[in-house]
């Protein structure tokens, strides 16, 4: 009897103290799942280039849907904004872009934005040296357009906006 007793008692011992580092192990696998979120939310700090030579530095953006995008256009060249100006400007989905892109070039006073709801955000119009920050809601998972508005640019300066 005795020696029964002695057997279980191992037993529960050796059990408990299998519980503890279960524990132990969950809570560092909660941790390292926290991690993993705070990568995601930073693939919508999105940075675009632009330049003196009419070209943005990236045809594709990628970001992930639900949650803020934070996006900076910087223009890295030296020509002044009447010349060379860029601005980043995202279309909603099923947007006639060069009919868009036409109105927009005639829209000086409005920094060649013309009048519509067509955008889902934009940036001010740049020049060389200059950046722009904006933040806004990331549509719905999809493709869209973006392009510099800037008269002449858009059919150079365009890419895909890929929401996931
Ligand atoms: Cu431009």
């Amino acid at each position: 009897m005795n020696k029964l007793i002695t057997f279980f008692s191992i037993i529960i011992f050796i059990s408990g103290c299998n519980d503890e580092p279960k524990k132990e192990k969950f809570s560092y696998k909660r941790v390292q799942e926290n991690t993993e979120i705070r990568d995601v939310k930073s693939v919508n700090d999105v940075t675009i280039n632009s330049t003196d030579q009419m070209l943005f530095d990236r045809s594709v953006i990628k970001v992930k849907s639900g949650e803020p995008v934070n996006l900076t256009l910087n223009h890295t060249g030296q020509i002044a904004k009447e010349f060379m100006g860029h601005n980043f400007v995202l279309l909603k989905e099923g947007t006639d872009v060069d009919d868009f892109a036409q109105r927009a070039m005639v829209a000086k006073d409005s920094d060649y934005i013309p009048v519509g709801d067509e955008t889902y955000a934009y940036t001010k119009m740049l020049g060389g040296g200059e950046s722009d920050s904006i933040t806004f809601d990331s549509p719905e998972p999809g493709t869209y357009i973006y392009l510099c508005t800037f008269p002449g640019h858009y059919q150079v300066m365009r890419g895909e906006f890929i929401v996931e």
